[in-house]
């Protein structure tokens, strides 16, 4: 009689601490859908602008030839991009003053980020590399989420070079030189952010459709929009708040409901990208949120 020897294969618990990744892990970009990337919709400020529409070819060009060579090229900036640059830093600037965490205030002045110019991926890559290992690679556009997030997995942010239309200085439908530099990028410098953001990445290079969907929530309502408490008052953190006049003001008004972080409501919270955020939601701090995350990406993986 033939009896049935089961071999049980013991699974190693997911822990992110055991997940380490190095450069020659890296996926090739060219994997990933980055066709069309670089278009205009018809209601953007510079969509009916042929000579903006030939610059944004050009820097689009600059993204291309990176993900062929690796090497991250340098814009020449025309004096009217610096101009542009120069209105919107200094009116954030101001508006920082009383709204941005202490932590963002900080890395904004160590990473040398100016209201005179626009600084430079490779300027900044240099920096994050000595202070916690992230770095910024051009892109000439929007890329789907899944693709997005899963380079955070590698310490890689996906990052745009152009700058928004002159017509329209204080708005921008989609992410530019601003957004990136004066949003997202001084905040890798912290540790604690930097892993977080990774955590998602590793996440997002596991997750079911669903569960992309929840990590594009934590994301929306943290790397892009989140609060933070300092000292019993509440600071902005995030991207979308610390690059928008306009945000930035009414995340404070009296039309929004500031909450405090709760990743399940987070990931089971909707938005709309097109109009102002009605809800916020508020961490403790930035320990405390790559933990939640790390738990939740473990939960992810089992
Ligand atoms: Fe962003």
């Amino acid at each position: 009689m033939l009896t049935e020897t089961a071999t049980a294969t013991i699974e190693p618990a997911f822990e992110i601490d055991n997940f380490h990744v190095t450069d020659s892990d890296l996926p090739a970009f060219v994997d990933m859908p980055f066709e069309n990337i670089n278009e205009l919709h018809l209601d953007h400020p510079g969509a009916n602008d042929p000579e903006y529409r030939k610059r944004r070819d050009y820097i689009a060009s600059l993204a291309k030839k990176f993900r062929e060579t690796g090497v991250v090229t340098d814009v020449n900036y025309t004096d009217e991009e610096q101009g542009i640059w120069q209105i919107v830093a200094g009116h954030l600037d101001e508006l920082h003053a009383k709204r941005a965490n202490k932590f963002y205030l900080q890395a904004k002045k160590d990473l040398g980020i100016s209201n005179d110019h626009i600084p430079q991926l490779t300027e900044m890559n240099r920096r994050l590399k000595e202070l916690t290992g992230f770095r910024l690679a051009p892109v000439e556009g929007l890329v789907d989420t899944r693709a997005f997030l899963s380079w955070l997995s590698y310490r890689t942010m996906l990052s745009t070079q152009y700058i928004r239309h002159h017509s329209r200085p204080e708005y921008t439908p989609e992410p530019d030189i601003v957004h990136e530099a004066i949003g997202h990028i001084p905040m890798f410098t912290n540790p604690d952010f930097a892993d977080f953001s990774q955590f998602i990445g590793h996440g997002a290079r596991m997750a079911t459709d669903k569960q992309i969907e929840e990590l594009g929530r934590l994301y929306w309502f943290t790397v892009e929009f989140g609060l933070t408490e300092e000292n019993g008052d509440i600071k902005a953190y995030g991207a979308g708040l610390l690059s928008s006049y306009g945000e930035l003001e009414y995340a404070f008004g009296d039309k929004v409901e500031r909450k405090p972080f709760d990743l399940e409501e987070v990931i089971n919270t909707s938005y709309d990208y097109s109009d102002m955020q009605p809800v916020l939601f508020v961490i403790p701090s930035y320990s405390e949120l790559k933990e939640v995350t790390r738990r939740y990406i473990e939960r992810i993986a089992r």
